[in-house]
């Protein structure tokens, strides 16, 4: 397997990129393969999270000559950012986008949860996975009915489209999105990546919402980006949570370059749009010199060597987005009731009265007619007589298969009767 720290880096310099190649042609809306989308947009989010590690890094540091170096790699992190982002072809609208977000949300989660040895954050992997789920759905409906655009056409046959934890039910307490942070020193290297990889994707996800959701052409869609944007928050602070405080900067500076190695190295395997093939593969040589120089600063300044962080070297299993399905219905199957209790998860069923989840519930969501999450639906609904769905086979969640009627009180009440609308 491959070992970035074996390879020789090019100079620093030649990281630098001009106009011309940061302005890429982009990819055709209507032939691209839905995994070139979902690497576009995670590896976008991923150099987003590199450039803005290394501005705190930069602001929370005294030594120049340090803050020099940073600055070097990270003016290639901003181009490389460019470059990746700008794939996107100009009549792919933002909604289109966001169905990519969502679509990315489950398939990498779920992948990251089937490869991921600690059982603490395949469970936090799994909670989030289905509510991701949830989002794909409710955008799925805007764009129906907006745009009379099936989401399916989007992502094809890799994932269905259909509820999952109901967006009205994960809005939960602040206090709530805190779990327990993972001790680096000794986790296996699967998990650091993983972590690291699904904090950036999600804090991307937030933001691109926060920003592009007031632009929306209409009130139900500013809306329903408004909701989400704050459910994706709770899901940055959830996997942030996981991040180990006790790394230094030098140290996390490490972790994310040679993560960055690894995602552009496993996405260079897979790609098969060969123009974008060569993008990946141009910036997995950039990574490389920016490791090489983490790997000299962290020497250098903490006297400490590369394999007292990474003692591995080499690259796990290579990521690849691929077809989920199957686990996704088990997940649902099994979770759909779960909830966060401070940082533990729990059946909503079994929370006592006045639990800080049904307290904030009861706050936000005390008007079910103003959750545009529950709206988008019940408009589509009205509409056309069902919500839009593309499943393979009837819903694996009896109280999710009623099309013509959406359910406001699955994993929200620790009733046995169910809410009324
Ligand atoms: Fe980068
Ligand atoms: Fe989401
Ligand atoms: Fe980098």
């Amino acid at each position: 397997m491959f070992n970035p720290f074996n390879e020789k880096p090019i100079p620093l310099d030649d990281t630098i990129m001009d106009w011309k190649t940061i302005y890429p042609k982009t990819y055709s809306k209507d032939q691209v393969d839905p995994y070139t989308k979902t690497r576009i947009i995670l590896m976008n989010g991923i150099e987003v999270e590199a450039t803005m590690f290394s501005h705190q890094f930069h602001r929370n540091c005294t030594n120049n000559d340090l803050r020099r170096e940073l600055a070097k790699s990270r003016r290639t992190e901003q181009l490389q950012q460019k470059r990746v982002n700008w794939l996107k072809p100009i009549n792919e609208t933002p909604l289109e986008t966001t169905i990519g977000y969502e679509h990315v949300a489950v398939d990498l989660t779920a992948w990251l949860a089937q490869n991921e040895p600690d059982p603490y954050v395949k469970d936090t992997l799994d909670f989030a996975l289905l509510e991701d789920f949830d989002h794909l759905y409710r955008y799925a409906n805007l764009l129906n009915i907006d745009q009379n655009i099936p989401a399916h056409n989007l992502v094809q046959k890799y994932v269905e489209i259909t509820p999952g934890r109901p967006t009205i039910a994960e809005h939960r307490h602040p206090v709530d999105t805190v779990r327990d942070f993972i001790d680096f020193s000794t986790a296996d290297i699967r998990t650091r990546l993983n972590i690291l990889t699904i904090t950036a994707g999600e804090q991307q996800t937030m933001n691109f919402y926060n920003n592009i959701g007031n632009t929306y052409y209409n009130d139900l869609g500013r809306h329903l980006y408004q909701e989400i944007a704050m459910v994706e928050e709770e899901h940055v602070s959830q996997y942030g949570s996981l991040l180990d405080p006790n790394c230094t900067w030098l140290e996390n500076l490490l972790l994310h370059e040679y993560n960055e190695c690894y995602l552009y190295y496993s996405f260079y395997q897979d790609e098969v749009d060969p123009h974008i093939k060569s993008i990946w593969e141009m910036h997995l040589e950039q990574e490389i010199a920016h490791l090489h120089q983490a790997a000299r600063l962290l020497a250098e300044y903490e006297q400490k060597q590369w394999d007292q962080v990474i003692p591995e070297g080499t690259f796990p299993k290579p990521l690849d987005f691929q077809d989920t399905r199957e686990y996704v219905r088990k997940i649902l199957n099994d979770q759909i009731e779960l909830t966060a209790d401070r940082e533990t998860l729990k059946n909503v069923k079994d929370l006592p009265n006045g639990h800080s989840f049904l307290q904030y519930q009861d706050k936000v969501n005390h008007d079910v007619k103003s959750v545009s999450s529950h709206t988008v639906i019940d408009h589509h609904q009205q509409m056309k007589g069902e919500d839009y769905r593309y499943e393979d086979k009837e819903h694996p969640v009896k109280a999710l298969q009623d099309r013509t009627k959406d359910n406001v009180s699955i994993a929200r009440t620790n009733k046995k009767e169910p809410a009324r609308v």
